[in-house]
């Protein structure tokens, strides 16, 4: 079972490109909306957060987790491999997006400048000029912070008229500048992507989370094929986990290439009506999920 969180409801993005490539696994999906957006909190919430969604999603049946946001990948990542991982789930591993993502942007520049788009937080930690500058120390990068994006798409205000003015502001001291690759250093704007790449008349390279961790992972999976399998306990549901399993809505893909029933469990911290509304137009798809608490 793979577990992909995100504060909210930006890692659907992530999770929509990670299921189509990779289809075969089980997948939970947990969105801390009831606290989001993370973008503004210290590091040290960040990381309790983030270690409660943890301590969740791998005592649900989960031996991997995709950290599906820039703001905790560039907070709490690094602490959680090092600190946490290896005395608490020794075998089971969590992943961030932030290297990737730079590895991708990094081979995709041809003069070297990449600008970085991103929550207060993780602009604030400097990940990105770090991994950027590990790829290539010759790498110039630009960093915008945008605080105020995912409370818009949080609310689905992403297409009014004024959230295109807020959007346009952080973009203008960006015109001028010599990048030619961007990076959308939040998992939340991915779904301000076009507006983004019209704003800057098609002229730069976009690097999407979606896609790219997808693509990232399929490889990973492959390279340690142990962790997208389906562990003992899920094969054979019992005790607590076998509970909830039942409590949860699953959607199914409709897209199998056997019969095997694939899980695909959504569940919020925030209102699940809400999450509901908002994964539909996220996912272009039904789906039905569960409050939780963390
Ligand atoms: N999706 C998160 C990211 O990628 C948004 C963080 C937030 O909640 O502010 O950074």
């Amino acid at each position: 079972m793979i577990g992909i969180f995100d504060s909210g409801f930006g890692g659907l993005a992530v999770f929509r490109e990670i299921v189509r490539a990779l289809p075969k696994y089980d997948y939970i999906y947990l969105g801390d909306n009831a606290r989001a957006p993370y973008g503004d909190l210290s590091q040290d919430v960040i990381y309790q957060y983030t270690q409660q969604a943890v301590d969740y999603l791998f005592t649900h049946d989960c031996n991997l987790i995709i950290l599906a946001c820039n703001t905790v990948s560039a907070e709490a990542l690094r602490k959680l491999q090092q600190e946490y991982l290896p005395f608490k789930y020794p075998g089971k591993n969590v992943l961030g997006i932030i290297r990737p993502l730079s590895e991708i942007a990094a081979s995709t520049s041809k003069n070297k400048n990449i600008a970085v788009l991103g929550t207060q937080s993780t602009i604030n930690s400097n990940a990105y000029q770090v991994e950027l500058q590990e790829q290539d120390k010759n790498i110039q990068v630009i960093q915008q912070a945008c605080p105020l994006l995912v409370s818009l798409v949080e609310d689905s205000q992403e297409k009014t008229e004024s959230s295109q003015s807020v959007l346009h502001n952080y973009l203008a001291p960006l015109v001028g500048e010599n990048f030619d690759t961007l990076i959308l250093g939040c998992t939340h704007y991915s779904f301000f992507h076009d507006q983004i790449e019209n704003f800057f008349k098609k002229r730069v390279k976009i690097i999407e989370n979606g896609q790219s961790i997808a693509k990232k992972l399929t490889d990973y999976i492959k390279r340690h094929p142990a962790f997208g399998s389906r562990s003992a306990s899920s094969l054979r549901p019992s005790g607590e986990v076998a509970q909830a399993r039942g409590e949860f809505s699953t959607m199914p893909t409709g897209r199998q290439e056997n019969a095997e029933s694939k899980q695909r469990v959504f569940l919020t911290t925030g209102d699940s009506k809400k999450f509901d509304q908002a994964a539909k137009k996220f996912l272009g798809q039904t789906i039905i999920s569960q409050k939780i608490k963390l």
